[in-house]
């Protein structure tokens, strides 16, 4: 099986219908419907979006201006009141959702447990108590960094209940990474558990959160509240640490949802860039709370009966938005599962869908091939007849695992929405409306209304169909990131300063290539920058080059994406080593782990080459595109004359 290549996706020529019993029944029923719906919105926005605000969501005291655009700076429902709890809780309570499942959580050693939504009420008011009562206030940072376990979602929803924006750190970074994080967002509180369960083993998560406090590293930290999982013994430091079943024994039930500014931050989420450490995208609350609900239910056409799952894990934007914010603002039953698929059980995520019937299912690509390389014996043997959606996300998928995942998961009868967005955009931008929209294998087909995406070349000038470019969107959008934490100018330089306004507008850049075929349809290449995706974990080659060169015996390191069947790309690091040391596989297999300790198991190098020295320009920038043809096997692109030192290639080539 072959990722895409620009062949064979230019190659794609099957269109697959909604299937007319779908289109029935769904919200959006047709072509013709979903283009009227996206001129109307094209033609203004700002009516679009402040019709839906009024018919979708509650509001304690409406906007007097819905969009005040001071580019590259953005105010969505300016003057409005609103509370994001509340609209995931609080106005479903008074109605039969009382006691619909909210959550239901499957946890990987088998327990399992149901919230209502009068439950999950409960729990949020009296975690958002505790919260309160060790010491946080409106508008302190509360960073969360948990299992997939209900209380990940309780205590997203607790903050943004208080106002207190959350920022959830992944739980298989590192404690260096919960390190700076914590700093960079300057946490007051940290929200763990003792340990989670991931792969058949446990991680330990409060170890972890030892370690990074450790010396006072991140001295704004000024307690620790721990959910009890995993049961292995921790230490607790008296005074700073406290257990969550000991402060939630005594806590109120009764806690009123914060009337919260529209634009007041509701989280911060970090995520890897071209340079530097990774930045924090911050999202504001009226604005992220209506795209995200309105997304999940046109995206999904989303039934009141629906059992619907998004298998992400809660550190990301895909958990964020559609595991707690757009589900629960729906009213809808959201699956968590603390499980990801491995050899010893390659069958879960299928388990899962017949133990609760799920009918909405979207995962990422990189699961959907290991799941085809498993065989279909794996999910025939289980009972899929309740699903009726489709969903993908994170890079690009290819065109044979789409049609694997429609056919032997989907029945054939299940459409499939490919769905393109990023940590900045908040919800889903690119995406077919499953009604509607006539897709094709790996294109995520046409934006969402309310959404004017382009395909524009570097001065911002619309290129010709199927002519690559740089995808970008021209008018904001009511989820749109609003900054990097603490520096806008790193936001203007990264997001508006590539291309250039045009007739004085301002263009969004995504960092993504892209195409737009003759119908319309976007097709996404992948990034244009040094980030790359590793099982659509998205990592800048940059940070781990931080992390390696931090390591006594490097000198010098450079890190490209090398295509990987299963991953869609992995880590290869070039090394140069400082002069006492030399090359071993030992000395590999020591940076790997020193990687894996600075950021995370996601970023440990599938390989490690040693190096003489790094092809440069006579400026002394390294030359990745050599790197990226060196780490693929593939012979040079392009011209090598302007290289500082010709011999450097030869080397690096023999060092295969
Ligand atoms: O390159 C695009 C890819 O993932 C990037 C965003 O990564 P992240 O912020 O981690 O968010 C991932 C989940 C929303 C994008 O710039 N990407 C995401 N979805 C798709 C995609 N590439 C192709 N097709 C998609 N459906």
């Amino acid at each position: 099986m072959s990722q895409p290549t620009i062949e064979s996706i230019l190659q794609e020529k099957r269109l697959f219908n909604p299937p007319a019993e779908f289109s029935q029944g769904a919200r959006i029923k047709s072509l013709e419907d979903y283009e009227a719906i996206y001129q109307k919105a094209a033609a203004d926005p700002e009516g679009f979006w402040a019709e839906l605000a009024e018919q979708e969501l509650d509001w304690f005291q409406k906007w007097d201006q819905v969009l005040d655009w001071q580019p590259p700076f953005a105010k969505w429902f300016v003057g409005g009141k609103i509370n994001i709890s509340h609209n995931c809780l609080d106005r479903h309570l008074t109605t039969w959702r009382r006691n619909k499942a909210a959550l239901i959580w499957e946890g990987e050693p088998g327990d399992s447990r149901t919230l209502t939504y009068a439950q999950l009420h409960r729990e949020v008011c009296q975690m958002a108590n505790v919260i309160k009562d060790l010491g946080v206030t409106k508008g302190d940072r509360v960073a969360i960094y948990m299992p997939m376990i209900p209380e990940a979602a309780i205590a997203m929803l607790a903050c943004a209940r208080i106002g207190a924006p959350h920022t959830v750190v992944f739980g298989g970074f590192s404690s260096e990474a919960l390190k700076d994080r914590l700093v960079d967002a300057q946490a007051k509180l940290v929200i763990t558990a003792d340990g989670g369960f991931r792969k058949d083993k446990v991680v330990p998560l409060k170890p972890a959160v030892d370690a990074a406090l450790a010396d006072n590293a991140a001295p704004s930290v000024e307690n620790v509240l721990v959910v009890q999982r995993s049961k292995e013994n921790v230490a607790m430091t008296p005074g700073r640490d406290h257990w969550w079943h000991d402060l939630q024994a005594g806590a109120s039930y009764d806690c009123p949802a914060e009337p919260m500014d529209s634009e007041d931050m509701l989280f911060i989420l970090y995520t890897s860039g071209t340079t530097g450490k990774p930045k924090g995208v911050v999202h504001t609350t009226g604005g992220y709370n209506l795209y995200t609900h309105v997304t999940t239910q046109w995206g999904f056409d989303l039934k009141d009966t629906d059992v619907f799952w998004c298998t992400a894990d809660v550190g990301w934007i895909t958990g964020h938005s559609y595991i707690v914010y757009g589900p629960l603002s729906n009213g809808a039953t959201s699956v968590m599962y603390e499980g990801v698929p491995r050899p010893s059980n390659p069958g879960c995520f299928w388990d899962v869908i017949e133990k609760y019937g799920v009918n909405i299912f979207y995962t990422a690509p990189t699961a959907i091939r290991a799941f085809l390389k498993a065989g279909e014996h794996v999910p025939n043997a289980r009972d899929l007849s309740s699903l009726r959606l489709l969903g993908t996300v994170g890079e690009p998928i290819n065109p044979e695992a789409w049609m694997w995942y429609h056919l032997v998961i989907g029945g054939g009868r299940c459409p499939i929405i490919d769905t393109w967005w990023q940590t900045e955009t908040g919800g889903f931008m690119i995406t077919p409306l499953p009604g509607a929209t006539p897709t094709k294998p790996g294109s995520a087909t046409r934006p969402f209304p309310g959404i004017l995406a382009d395909v524009v070349d570097l001065e911002g000038n619309p290129v010709a169909d199927n002519e690559g470019g740089y995808l970008v969107i021209k008018h904001p959008w009511p989820s749109m990131m609003r900054t990097v934490y603490g520096d806008d100018d790193r936001f203007r330089r990264t997001y508006w300063e590539h291309i250039p306004p045009q007739d004085g507008k301002y263009v969004y850049f995504a960092g993504d290539g892209a195409r737009r075929d003759e119908d319309g349809y976007f097709w996404v290449m992948g990034r244009v920058d040094d980030v790359i995706s590793v099982s659509g974990h998205r990592l800048g080659t940059m940070e781990i080059e931080s992390a390696l060169v931090s390591h006594p015996a490097v000198a010098e390191a450079a890190v490209v994406g090398r295509k990987d069947e299963l991953k869609g790309e992995e880590v290869f690091a070039f090394v140069t080593l400082e002069g006492t040391f030399s090359p071993s596989d030992q000395l590999k297999a020591e940076l790997k782990q020193h990687v894996v300790q600075e950021i995370g198991a996601i970023a440990r190098p599938g390989e490690i080459r040693f190096a003489d020295g790094l092809p440069k320009t006579r400026s002394g920038k390294i030359i990745r595109r050599f790197l990226r043809n060196l780490a693929s096997g593939e012979a040079l692109s392009g011209d090598a004359s302007t290289m500082e030192d010709q011999s450097v290639l030869e080397k690096l080539r023999e060092g295969d």
